[in-house]
């Protein structure tokens, strides 16, 4: 397992600070993990590795309790007549074509909204690095923070799930917002939306499945819940408030937001097919039953690698869409993505725009 090795003269005193919180956070996100997780770090040895054994303790942080102790975060309550609820929304599948032709992308700011999203998301980026506990030799290249994905270290799987948990907890937020508030305008209005309304509660319940997923695979510590509770807090209220004075900046935000997610993912990928995380390329490692159902898994396609593949689809479809949404007329434009067009051609195809689409290709 390669061990994450800094030294105090190899950082600054705000990485140092920053280390600190999150070498105080990783402990407490997850307190538990899944079977394979325990083969993690028992040779681990450097001053800040997050996987290292401390000296004294039990076990490793990440990794806290047995899998015969672990409990089911949140285990399916049994009825007298109910044998299971399948997802509202089903998810409607992928080619494999079409998740791995998926790729990394940027759109360039280019109004003052525009600017402030790009902003606003280069400070939620910063959060994320430093909830993660990434040291310099981590990080990728500054200048291209959504594109470039090499770095001379890799990330560590409990740096990668306290990063996936950051994301996601986010993540589930502006698709509910944005869905609630245009449902509310078009009852108010006694107007019709044309197609905004489903495909953004679709992507929060996207987003949540995401989270639920990697919950399974990792119980929450008091970190978890403290941040979850501050997704819904702080952030639900901004993106409200936000939403009701420019939606379409709002979009452009999340479009940013799901550059970050496809970056993160795309590295992960990179770093799982390069044996860099040996607990998800364990064959006694599983996904979780929730991810398997929600995705209709093949059989032979339920590695963590397959899981991520599946889900850095879907971010690559969220950030098409909101792009793509970011540039329409949000009063009156119909959602494109779920609309019949006249001269039969198929509807925009979000996951091959990083970009998104130009309002004058879609309407
Ligand atoms: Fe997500
Ligand atoms: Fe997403």
């Amino acid at each position: 397992m390669t061990s994450v090795r800094i030294t105090s003269s190899a950082l600054g005193q705000s990485q140092l600070v920053g280390r600190q919180i999150a070498r105080a956070a990783i402990p407490t996100f997850c307190s538990s993990s899944q079977t394979s997780f325990h083969k993690l770090s028992p040779t681990s040895s450097s001053t800040f590795s997050i996987n290292s054994r401390r000296p004294g303790s039990a076990a490793a942080p990440f990794s806290t309790t047995t899998a015969a102790r672990m409990r089911d975060v949140f285990p399916a309550r049994e009825t007298e007549h109910i044998r299971q609820t399948p997802a509202a929304w089903p998810h409607h599948g992928y080619t494999e074509a079409e998740m791995l032709a998926v790729v990394p992308g940027h759109r360039a700011p280019e109004t003052i909204g525009d600017r402030i999203a790009w902003r606003l998301m280069r400070i939620c980026r910063w959060g994320m690095d430093t909830a993660t506990g990434m040291s310099r030799d981590q990080k990728s290249d500054k200048k291209n923070p959504t594109t470039a994905i090499a770095s001379e270290q890799p990330l560590t799987e409990a740096q990668w799930m306290t990063r996936f948990i950051f994301l996601e907890s986010i993540a589930g937020v502006p698709g509910m917002v944005a869905g609630m508030l245009r449902h509310l305008h078009s009852i108010r209005r006694l107007k019709r939306d044309n197609g905004w309304i489903e495909s953004l509660l679709e992507e929060s319940y996207n987003e949540r499945m995401h989270l639920l997923t990697f919950m399974k695979m990792c119980e929450p510590g008091w970190f978890m819940k403290l941040m979850i509770l501050g997704a819904q807090g702080v952030y639900f209220n901004a993106m409200f408030f936000s939403y009701l004075l420019s939606p379409r900046v709002c979009h452009r935000f999340v479009g940013y937001l799901e550059e970050e997610a496809v970056h993160t993912y795309t590295r992960c990928l990179a770093e799982i097919e390069a044996g860099q995380t040996p607990a998800w390329t364990d064959p006694k490692f599983q996904v979780p039953e929730i991810a398997i159902r929600y995705w209709n898994m093949p059989e032979d396609k339920r590695t963590m690698r397959d899981l991520i593949l599946y889900i850095r689809a879907d971010e690559a479809g969220h950030r098409g869409v909101n792009h793509t949404l970011g540039n329409l007329d949000q009063k009156s434009d119909p959602n494109p993505f779920v609309s019949e067009y006249k001269s039969g051609r198929e509807p925009p195809k979000p996951l091959a725009r990083p970009a998104g689409y130009e309002r004058n290709e879609v309407m």
